[in-house]
């Protein structure tokens, strides 16, 4: 958590005088269904209590002036001539992505002051880019007396990662999780229709517990861009194959896959494998978390992970060692990489009596295994983007 009264304390020393208005927007943990929302598929992510926030005021003339408390950098440019040109990304860049598509629908935005600052992890897979973006909109939402609701300004905000400025073909998930989560509860998404459904985590069964694998993740975006389109190839020869014309992965029914399976290529096979199975995992696990049935919740996380790394070749040595680990101790009910992979972190949903020991045990074997230290995060699901008077 950021408090209001430090960010308002860097807004007056990187502005002078007081910000008017506070917005917020939290961080995602997806408790399973990876990799299937850009496939038209389900998602279970829930808005953690790891943040960004923005204190913002009018501007007197006509140059936009942002402070990033975070690199301790300012970045401006003169409203009146227009947003900048797109260069290498940096933090402003996930500004600038939201402002045109503010602009692209009509609205011209004033001269603004703001002082940002966050404490969800920077490249460890909660969202942060999601997070700034949600809150930028929600922020110039309010400015512009917009009346967006949330789930567009979610897709606004994924709009401003795919746009010149950032230019990552991210699904829709972490947007929605970060505008449109609820306390104690997790959003299920379907990410075809966008509809979804808040289901209640209960904490006396289970807490989510984050294991930072801090290992650097490489080759993270062209990785994740090959994916899409091994999938959307998937789906094309799917199509071609059987006849049929289904809109997305998520509509191929098992039958129709097992029936061609064999003629696709090896990579596009272990993907689309991995996108029907997960939709089903996911359903399953939303069950299981409805009837407060943790041993099979559980099973469907390991599960999870097994397909990831195996099937969609998107885990690494130090996620699996966490998983391994986090089996082995038999401390939890189940634990999966989480986000894009290739780095970044785990989740795990361990009974509540026994999450002092499960991180005890994580931070000793864990640097035996891999040379690393972890870093954990505990967070119950918590509200959406919200802005607020700074008074
Ligand atoms: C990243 C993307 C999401 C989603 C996950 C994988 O977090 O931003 O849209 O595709 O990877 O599930």
């Amino acid at each position: 958590m950021i408090s209001d009264s430090s960010l308002t304390q860097a807004f007056a020393a990187a502005f002078s005088g007081n910000p008017a208005l506070i917005a917020r927007a939290p961080g995602r943990i997806n408790l399973i269904g990876e990799h299937t929302d850009y496939n038209g598929g389900f998602v279970f992510p829930a808005a953690i209590a790891y943040e960004i926030k923005m204190a913002a005021r009018a501007a007197t003339g006509s140059v936009t002036r942002l402070h990033s408390v975070n690199y301790n950098e300012n970045f401006e440019y003169d409203t009146a001539e227009g947003l900048p040109e797109p260069g290498e990304t940096h933090w402003y860049s996930y500004w600038l992505g939201v402002c045109l598509q503010f602009e692209e629908k009509g609205f011209t935005i004033p001269a603004l002051e703001v002082a940002i600052h966050g404490d969800v992890p920077l490249g460890a897979g909660l969202s942060s880019s999601a997070a700034f973006e949600v809150c930028a909109a929600t922020l110039l939402n309010y400015v512009l007396n917009a009346g967006i609701d949330a789930k567009d300004l979610a897709l606004m905000a994924q709009a401003a990662e795919h746009s010149k400025y950032v230019g990552v073909m991210c699904g829709i998930m972490d947007q929605f999780a970060s505008a449109l989560g609820e306390q104690a509860h997790a959003l299920l998404l379907d990410c075809h229709s966008t509809d979804y459904e808040r289901v209640p985590c209960d904490p006396t069964g289970a807490s989510i517990v984050i294991i930072n694998s801090n290992k650097h993740r490489e080759l993270r975006s062209s990785e994740f861009n090959t994916r899409r389109r091994e999938c959307e190839e998937g789906l094309r020869l799917l199509n071609g194959l059987s006849g049929a014309d289904y809109p997305t992965l998520r509509h191929v029914p098992q039958d129709v896959f097992d029936a061609h399976a064999g003629a696709l290529p090896e990579k596009v096979r272990q993907r689309v494998k991995h996108n029907l199975a997960e939709n089903a995992r996911v359903m399953r696990f939303v069950d299981a978390l409805k009837a407060n049935d943790w041993t099979t919740a559980g099973t469907e996380l390991y599960a999870s992970h097994a397909s990831l790394r195996d099937d969609y070749e998107v885990s690494c040595s130090e996620l699996d060692a966490i998983v391994d680990i986090a089996r082995e101790s038999g401390l939890a009910h189940g634990c999966r990489m989480t986000g894009g992979g290739f780095g970044g972190c785990a989740v795990a949903l361990v009974p509540p009596h026994q999450v002092d020991a499960f991180i005890a045990n994580m931070q000793s074997q864990y640097p035996q295994r891999t040379g690393l230290q972890p870093t954990i995060y505990q967070s119950e699901p918590v509200q959406g983007a919200n802005v607020y008077s700074a008074g």
